[in-house]
């Protein structure tokens, strides 16, 4: 079976059952800036999830593309990809377990869909977790015994942790491995479940835990129902959602992969050609062993960067753009190491575009190949650049009188080291983007030339030492993001929450007493706020509120709390929604001689934690009576 008939068939069982086929969304989010990419296939289905009607109906499939950027650093391995598809079938308050259970059993075991023998599949389901208060999932082991039962296998449930016995196929996990999202900080998640298949059957009876199994790669996992119940609160809590969904994902690349009877996604037609065409570039051979990693990187990302570029990304310093700039210069160094000193990234690309341009129109576009071409010229203009600077420094003639004498003393293998190549690899890595492997090459090559040997752990610890103090200093919302960077988006958060305060005390100085709050959404990239009012701002109102709210923020002035009764608050002058209910104590912010406003925070301590300076880029209107302001505090 090819990967356009899995996902071909896949489409039809679910059609069968009812099922909208609806298209892939963006690999750019539309509406969560929480997140760089559209890293699953319910990521773009979330308002729906969450109860609003979808226009095709409760039961959808589709397959999704998506980019994961969080393992990065283990591609090249047998399975790990930044870009891989997904296919997917929601339940919208429809069906829940039993079916969504079924039907994953029909699809992979029935002959007519993908055959897969149903004693190499194995399943791990919800050990409950305490802490969180939700029980372990009886319901899904019941229904996944039956299926078993079905094919006469007497399925054995294996605790949490416990080492496989002879009747093993339900493994029970914790939450870190089967309790699914939110996508980012708060919304639908839930138990799942995953389907795993044993890669080497060969290898008789599975010996140790289910986690030794698939860190050995022996088990394979294919396919995660999620029983998405629960509705993740900002505050941290579960609450049951009052529809119960079923989110599934199957991983194309890693089914198609079992489906071929290989151990590596790199090893089936959704990469073999891709790799064809870089060893007939680099005239190397992927057989062997060392060329491996390289050419399954540069496969990888390339093939990523081309579906990024084609939903509108384009290479830059930040966010997206950033990580779209580095998927291509990391690629370009693997080709590198491969030999291939010429352009190469848009051959690879039209390989890329002729194996899925017809399921997905939009990477047909030339507009891509001359994105790449142009960052792969820019990158090698940084690498000349660099190794320019790399051999001025080791030319500079106070350099070479320390290494020569380091280099004459009688040692068998003298140590060669500038105690500043630190920094200037650091720099060049920096301010240039100049891969820290390639300074060390250089280094090395020059330490073997005159025979000396290179101190390369102390390099490494020092550039180490120094990425990680620069790290410190700036850890922008946009660094801290590509590695998932929830925490920095927490943070953020936090201080335009803060902003947010400021700018309704801001509102209401400069337009009047009669503005209050209607809403106002906040993430880690904006303040979204609606507030009442009838005309729209005109830019020196805009103007007058950016100064009050900057004013704030250069004062350094403290952020108070304190408990109060609402009468009280009210009497002390805090803003607040006082039509509502509050409980018998509310909480008040104060920001001495700026804002006063009753919320549950969470605030900062000092407006001097919040970074950068307050702009209003968007005002307009929300509905009769309510204008709707969007935000930022950037740099
Ligand atoms: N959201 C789940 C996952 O990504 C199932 O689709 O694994």
């Amino acid at each position: 079976m090819t990967a356009n008939e899995l996902r071909k068939k896949y489409l039809e069982f679910f059609k069968e059952k009812e099922h909208a086929i609806i298209p892939s969304a963006s690999v750019v989010p539309e509406n969560d800036p929480t997140v760089l990419f559209t890293t699953a296939g319910m990521h773009p289905l979330v308002p729906y999830l969450m109860g609003e009607k979808h226009p095709l109906g409760k039961r959808l499939a589709n397959s999704q593309k998506c980019i994961r950027t969080g393992d990065i650093d283990d591609v090249g391995d047998n399975r790990h990809l930044t870009f891989f598809e997904m296919l997917g079938n929601w339940s919208l308050g429809d069906y829940f377990k039993r079916e969504a259970i079924e039907w994953s059993w029909e699809f992979m075991t029935d002959s007519k869909w993908l055959g897969l023998d149903p004693k190499r599949i194995y399943i791990t389901v919800f050990a409950g977790d305490g802490e969180a208060g939700i029980s372990r999932d009886d319901d899904s082991i019941g229904i996944w015994k039956e299926q078993y039962e079905k094919v006469g296998i007497e399925a054995g449930v294996c605790e949490l942790d416990r080492k496989a016995e002879k009747n093993s196929r339900i493994f029970l996990l914790g939450k870190e491995d089967n309790f699914w999202g939110p996508a980012g900080e708060t919304g639908p998640c839930g138990p799942c479940s995953e389907m795993f298949y044993d890669v080497r059957p060969d290898e008789g009876e599975l010996i140790g835990t289910h986690d030794e199994m698939v860190k050995s790669f022996r088990l394979m996992e294919i396919w995660n129902d999620v029983f998405m119940e629960f509705n993740k609160t900002s505050a941290g809590s579960y609450e049951k959602m009052a529809q119960q969904n079923v989110d599934t994902g199957m991983g194309l690349e890693r089914t198609i992969t079992v489906m071929s009877g290989k151990e590596n996604v790199f090893d089936t037609d959704l990469f073999l050609p891709i790799i064809q065409k870089i060893e007939e570039l680099s005239g190397k051979k992927y057989a062997d062993e060392e060329n491996k990693k390289p050419m399954r990187i540069i496969a990888d990302h390339i093939k990523a960067a081309v579906f990024i570029i084609a939903d509108g990304v384009e290479p830059s310093n930040v966010q997206r753009g950033y990580v779209l700039r580095r998927l291509i210069r990391r690629a370009v160094r693997q080709g590198h190491l491969l030999g291939i000193n010429e352009n190469f990234t848009a051959e690879i690309a039209k390989v890329v575009q002729r194996m899925y341009g017809e399921i997905y129109l939009e990477i047909a576009d030339d507009k891509i190949l001359r994105i790449l071409e142009e960052e792969e010229n820019k990158f090698r203009k940084t690498l000349e650049n660099g190794l320019d600077k790399i051999e001025k420094y080791l030319n500079n003639p106070e350099k070479n009188i320390i290494f020569r004498k380091v280099g004459d003393q009688a040692q068998e293998a003298p140590v060669f080291f500038y105690s500043d190549a630190a920094d200037l690899v650091f720099d060049l890595y920096q301010t240039n983007g100049f891969p820290f492997e390639m300074s060390l090459e250089e280094l090395k090559k020059r330490a073997i030339s005159i025979g000396v040997s290179f101190d390369e752990g102390r390099l490494k610890k020092e550039f180490d030492e120094r990425l990680e103090k620069h790290q410190e200093l700036s850890r922008t919302a946009s660094a801290g993001m590509f590695k998932g960077g929830l925490a920095d988006a927490k943070e953020k958060t936090t201080q335009l929450h803060t902003a947010a305060h400021l700018m309704l005390a801001g509102l209401r100085k400069v337009l009047g007493d009669h503005i209050h709050q209607k809403g106002s959404n906040i993430n880690g990239e904006r303040i979204r706020f609606d507030f009442s009012h009838p005309d729209k701002m005109t830019e020196e109102q805009k103007k007058a509120v950016e100064e009050y709210v900057n004013a704030a923020l250069k004062e350094n002035a403290e952020v108070i709390m304190e408990e109060m009764t609402p009468d009280e608050a009210r009497e002390a002058g805090a803003e607040g929604a006082f039509e509502h209910k509050y409980g018998d104590m509310v909480k008040v912010y104060e920001i001495p001689g700026f804002s006063k406003e009753i919320c549950g925070g969470p605030h900062v301590k000092n407006t001097s934690e919040i970074k950068g300076v307050f702009r209003i880029t968007k005002e307009e209107s929300s509905s009769a009576g309510v204008r709707r302001i969007k935000a930022v505090v950037a740099e």
